[in-house]
């Protein structure tokens, strides 16, 4: 499929898991990949393997990310797809009652104000074009709660959830879709290598996904290349869930 030929996408966090995934099936339907990650070696990596373009950009900072847009507009003549997915969940986010402000302040920054960034800086150069998409990686846990809790990113989650289906609804008639993808549980090395030292821990997770398993990276890659493209022309303002069925789901089966 070439549904993405010669379209100008920019991922953030391109450098790994998902992003990384997205980067490669993206390139793979024709698109003209900008590979945007702090980190220059998997970013440039991850450029390199798809024929793309990598740009340095540290998402919770407003002016690289007004750089990483405009320097895109500027090179390419276009911003068609914005794919907002660097994120963190790092470890000292916790339980509310042991968490400090410093990680949640920090968690909100990377994972929420960043997609208020980026938003902010691409959907100016396709209201030009009256056309564009944007993706803003959200997850299930903005949906369900857990009681192995992550207080600052399930909250930051939310965040990027509601302010997806704001900004679909404020630019519809401008040709401009933006939707939230809500990815499950993701198969990433660290997880796995994670649960293999702890298969409890695994098998606490897994009884509530009614297929049984994790996702892999390319599965989450191509449901954002199927809202990148013309195949979710009458798709806005959504939460689009790809989570093995979690959310549907009361007792799962044995
Ligand atoms: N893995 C999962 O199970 C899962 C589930 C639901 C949602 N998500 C979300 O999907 C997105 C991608 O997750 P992943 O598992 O592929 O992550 P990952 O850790 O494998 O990759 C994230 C990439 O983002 C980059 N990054 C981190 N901070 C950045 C910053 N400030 N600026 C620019 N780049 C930065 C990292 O260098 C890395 O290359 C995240 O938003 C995550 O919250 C993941």
């Amino acid at each position: 499929m070439q549904r993405l030929q010669d379209r100008v996408a920019v991922i953030t966090g391109a450098g790994s898991g998902i992003g990384l995934a997205t980067a490669r099936r993206f390139a793979a339907e024709g698109a003209r990949v900008v590979c945007a990650d702090v980190s220059p070696e998997a970013g440039k990596a991850a450029a390199d393997e798809v024929g793309g373009e990598f740009v340095a950009c540290d998402v919770s900072d407003e002016e690289s990310v007004r750089a990483l847009f405009d320097g895109v507009a500027e090179r390419h003549g276009r911003v068609d797809i914005a794919f907002n997915n660097a994120g963190i969940s790092p470890p000292d986010d916790d339980s509310i009652l042991v968490t400090g402000i410093e990680a949640w302040e920090r968690v909100l920054r990377v994972n929420t104000t960043s997609v208020f960034f980026c938003c902010k800086y691409a959907i100016p150069h396709m209201q030009r074009q009256g056309k564009g998409s944007i993706i803003n990686t959200a997850s299930f846990v903005a949906l369900l709660g857990a009681a192995t809790s992550q207080i600052a990113y399930t909250a930051s989650k939310g965040g990027v959830l509601a302010m997806t289906r704001e900004l679909g609804v404020q630019f519809a008639r401008e040709g401009i879709r933006i939707n939230a993808l809500c990815p499950g549980p993701v198969a990433t090395p660290l997880l796995m290598e994670l649960f293999a030292k702890d298969p409890e821990r695994a098998a606490r997770r897994l009884v509530h996904v009614p297929m049984g398993r994790f996702a892999e990276p390319e599965e989450i890659a191509a449901a954002v290349a199927f809202l990148a493209s013309d195949d979710a022309s009458f798709m806005t303002a959504a939460q689009f869930v790809v989570d093995g069925g979690i959310t549907g789901a009361y007792v799962t089966p044995l």
